[in-house]
């Protein structure tokens, strides 16, 4: 199936990502959001972002227009009748999306592929919702959206071969490397991840050294982008807990527990970058320092 236009649920940090990278490839893109100060938030950020892409010069200024101007803002879902691929990317809660496809699914055209970023949550679980099992995948994407390379491409027991194909090749459209899963928590990548950045916080706990130091081992012993504690921080505590606790509750393997220090980080509000405490101090965006909290507490 040819991909035409494209839509995208929810524009926080993951949904405005994926609707800027669908429109910067050439597609047509729906963007919805449940609020206008929350959609004129999420185009800010995707007005931010092709700005940084100009200023490297990997975009010019007309290929920024160009994009924006691909981009349909809405609060409506009746803006998505004819769209041949609908991306859901709101709050990780099961029953929310499952109530969003069951509506989507009356509201856009039967032949349209329906797909979920979920990070953790199952795609089976979602698309017993709708009537079009066979047309329903995941499409997870990583943080930075428009950035990070990969996507993953998720299908279910019972998502459709040609289904699968055209997910592949969209993910390619958007200049991106996909990789074919299936659906059990965490996919590939968090499957792999979380359990790391869990560890991360457990050899915090034990002493095995400081946030600083953990973070340039990995960095510099493993030539990662980023430490693991500073990983954390950057998709967010709150998010790590919850995709942990997600992976614990559906394999029940200790790797997948979260350790005490990132639910007591959570209840106290440091969630990472996002509040500006976590691991670090944001106070100063350019230069996190270690948290003092945690290192003077110790
Ligand atoms: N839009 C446009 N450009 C962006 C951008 C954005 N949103 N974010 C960063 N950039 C650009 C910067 O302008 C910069 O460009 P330059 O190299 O030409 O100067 C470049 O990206 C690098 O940015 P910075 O200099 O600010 O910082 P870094 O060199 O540290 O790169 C990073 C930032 C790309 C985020 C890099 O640190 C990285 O790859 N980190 C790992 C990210 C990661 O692992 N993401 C996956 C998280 S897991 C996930 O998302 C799954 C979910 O389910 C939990």
């Amino acid at each position: 199936m040819d991909i035409q236009k494209v839509g995208v649920i929810g524009c926080g940090l993951m949904g405005s990502g994926i609707a800027q990278t669908a429109a910067m490839s050439g597609f047509p893109t729906v963007v919805r959001e449940v609020s206008q100060p929350l959609l004129d938030k999420g185009l800010a950020s995707i007005e931010k972002s092709l700005s940084k892409f100009v200023e490297k010069e990997t975009v010019t200024a007309e290929q920024k227009a160009q994009a924006l101007a691909r981009l349909r803002p809405t609060l409506s879902l009746d803006d998505f009748a004819d769209c041949d691929l609908v991306i859901e990317a709101i709050v990780e809660n099961l029953e929310r999306k499952r109530e969003l496809f069951a509506e989507l699914d009356k509201k856009v055209k039967p032949g349209a592929i329906f797909a979920s970023n979920t990070s953790s949550l199952s795609i089976t679980e979602m698309m017993t919702a709708t009537q079009r099992t066979p047309r329903f995948l995941g499409l997870h994407f990583f943080n930075p959206v428009p950035i990070m390379k990969l996507v993953e491409v998720v299908k279910t027991v019972v998502t459709d071969q040609s289904v699968v194909e055209t997910g592949l090749d969209f993910g390619r459209r958007l200049g991106k490397t996909p990789v074919l899963t299936s659906d059990r928590g965490g996919f590939i990548v968090n499957r792999l991840l979380v359990p790391y950045l869990l560890d991360s916080i457990r050899a915090l706990e034990e002493g095995v050294g400081s946030i600083e130091d953990i973070d340039n081992g990995m960095k510099l012993g493993c030539g990662h982008p980023m430490g693991p504690l500073t990983l954390a921080d950057f998709v967010g505590l709150d998010t790590t807990y919850h995709i942990a606790e997600i992976l614990y509750r559906e394999y029940r393997e200790q790797r997948f527990a979260p350790p005490p220090l990132i639910k007591r980080m959570v209840l106290a509000g440091m969630l990472g970058r996002k509040s500006g405490k976590g691991f670090y101090d944001y106070s100063d965006p350019k230069n996190p320092k270690p948290n003092r909290f945690l290192t003077s507490n110790r």
